[in-house]
């Protein structure tokens, strides 16, 4: 994991048993009474949750970067929203609806001007499919999930985590060392690994490590790309279809046919077509109100090396029979509609 992520210390990662375990302990063990934080509407719950948690705990005040039709971000806005109480900077690096990528290696280069701000990285959606060089970023987190593109099992996750360094873990206890202290042991992994570790987990990340290394990152990276652009150019010959995926090395395209609701072409995929799909708001309720997908949100196909061209094909054919049939498939009862969140209500509560 040090490898790939660039970092200089192996132990300075740090095992958990998901991104949203890492992203809690992150968030939780760092931020103080009072703190500011800058995060972006593309943010998932894992972010969102223990942020708002945290403002209404530890008076945190979070300010809330918008984003354009396809989730980018412009990091000019991240800039324009520090301020000597902001401590720390948290950005999606690729949006788990959109797949749109963010320009970290920017933000972090000018982060390094701000001696106090930290920069946490979820990187979720990306290690695995786009390199990280963390020379580069200067991250002081990185988050990642072992059952994506690492392709590891459930339930196993992690962190990178800045050696100079050192937040309040969420759990302390055994670590099968240093017995005698009655305090948890100082120092990254220790800290923080309490408890049985999930070594299954963590040993399929070392074969799926190495099997990403075998096949290059930037070959998965570059296959992506030409998978996700496939699929999009194909998508587009459809009128009836709004497309809100640019192609991209997150294997990520999401897409709603006009007048279906997401759940229900959802539904069709997976039962009648055998195609795994998400839909909805997935996560991440801030995003829809800027791509135009409230309030029910979209339909996500995720891509990965594996992916065949028969698989695109036949998941291309399924949605031209849907849309040619279109008449009987569309909504007969729209559910009850409902409000999705704004990054906006934040700022009308400061007025
Ligand atoms: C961007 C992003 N962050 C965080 C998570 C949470 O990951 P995990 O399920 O490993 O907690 C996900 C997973 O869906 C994600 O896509």
């Amino acid at each position: 994991m040090a490898k790939l992520l660039n970092v200089k210390f192996p132990t300075s990662i740090v095992f958990t048993s998901n991104a949203t375990e890492s992203l809690n302990t992150i968030i939780d063990g760092y931020l103080k009474f009072g703190d500011h934080v800058v995060s972006t509407a593309i943010e998932h719950n894992s972010v969102i949750r223990p942020l708002v948690r945290l403002e209404k705990e530890r008076a945190v005040e979070i300010s809330w970067v918008p984003v354009d039709k396809i989730g980018t971000i412009n990091p000019d806005d991240i800039f324009n929203m520090i301020t000597t109480k902001t401590r720390l900077v948290i950005v999606n690096h690729a949006s788990n609806v959109t797949g749109t990528i963010q320009d970290i290696e920017s933000i972090g280069r000018r982060l390094q001007k701000y001696p106090n701000v930290r920069f946490l990285i979820d990187a979720s959606q990306t290690v695995g499919h786009i390199n990280i060089d963390n020379e580069v970023i200067k991250a002081d987190f990185i988050a990642f999930t072992g059952h994506k593109a690492l392709l590891g099992i459930s339930g196993v996750g992690g962190y990178y985590i800045n050696p100079e360094i050192q937040i309040r873990p969420i759990k302390v206890g055994g670590t099968g060392v240093l017995s005698e202290l009655l305090v948890q042991p100082a120092g990254s992994p220790l800290h923080y690994e309490s408890g049985t570790m999930n070594m299954i987990g963590i040993g399929s990340l070392y074969y799926g490590i190495n099997y990403l290394n075998r096949i290059g990152i930037e070959n998965i990276s570059r296959d992506l790309h030409v998978k996700t652009r496939r699929i999009i150019e194909q998508l587009s010959t459809f009128k009836e279809i709004t497309l809100y995926s640019l192609p991209n090395a997150s294997g990520i395209v999401s897409f709603n046919i006009n007048g279906i609701i997401p759940s229900r072409l959802s539904t069709f995929l997976a039962d009648n077509a055998s195609i795994s799909n998400r839909s909805g708001l997935m996560c991440a309720p801030f995003i829809h109100e800027f791509i135009k997908t409230n309030p029910f949100g979209c339909v996500r196909i995720s891509l990965s090396h594996f992916t065949t061209q028969d698989e695109i094909k036949i998941f291309i054919n399924y949605i031209g029979q849907i849309i040619a049939d279109l008449d009987k498939v569309k909504n007969i009862n729209i559910p009850v509609v409902y409000s999705n969140p704004s990054i906006y209500d934040f700022q009308k509560k400061e007025v």
